[in-house]
């Protein structure tokens, strides 16, 4: 069995202030999380050689990764979190005062809410499907670093949790859930890095 490690990016400067989307750099708080996170990897994948780590084309996972050495590092646009059109930047209290309608729809429906120009729950998940194909063909872990409702999507796929939850599953910062998939199946596992 060989291990897939899911991340966020450490806390991002959008994070901090409440802001969706966006290309922003990690706060201090973020800086932190990367160092502990190679530490961690360094020590979970010794002797892994042919591991590799995979983040999106945003700064705060490229940053996150930064510090972990020894591995190839690969970008993929695939894993960009959700794009919130033209909601990117706003925080979830403008949107609900300025544009309460769709604040409404999205909460009515978020897998398929798409955001005006943006996209949706459905839409993302579509998008993961090379990654999961290349995921699945991979023989050796891989740690990606990516955003909260591309590893929702992510997540749910390998824990074969149903559709309809994917929005609502819990994907706290500074978290990793390595999955393991071996031939009696999914087990997976949480470190809180604090
Ligand atoms: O707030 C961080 C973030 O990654 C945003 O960039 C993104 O829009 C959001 O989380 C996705 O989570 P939700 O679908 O719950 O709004």
């Amino acid at each position: 069995p060989r291990p897939i490690l899911l991340t966020r990016h450490g806390e991002s400067r959008d994070n901090v202030r409440g802001r969706i989307g966006g290309d922003s750099v990690i706060s201090d708080a973020g800086e932190l999380y990367a160092k502990k996170l190679a530490n961690f990897v360094e020590k979970r994948l010794k002797n892994e050689r042919a591991a590799s780590i995979w983040t999106s084309t945003l700064q705060r996972t490229i940053l996150t990764a930064s510090p972990i050495v020894g591995f190839p590092k690969i970008q993929w646009r695939a894993l960009d979190e959700i794009n919130a059109g033209v909601c990117d930047g706003m925080t979830y209290e403008e949107i609900k005062k300025n544009m309460p309608d769709e604040y409404e729809s999205r909460k009515n429906d978020k897998l398929r809410y798409r955001y005006p120009r943006g996209e949706s729950y459905l839409d993302v998940i579509q998008r993961l499907e090379p990654v999961i194909i290349e995921l699945e063909r991979q023989r050796a872990p891989v740690v990606v670093v990516a955003h909260q409702a591309v590893l929702r999507a992510l997540y749910a796929y390998f824990a074969d949790r149903p559709l309809k939850e994917i929005p609502h599953i819990e994907m706290p910062l500074h978290t990793i859930i390595e999955i393991q998939m071996g031939v009696t199946g999914v087990q997976e596992k949480r470190y809180k890095l604090m």
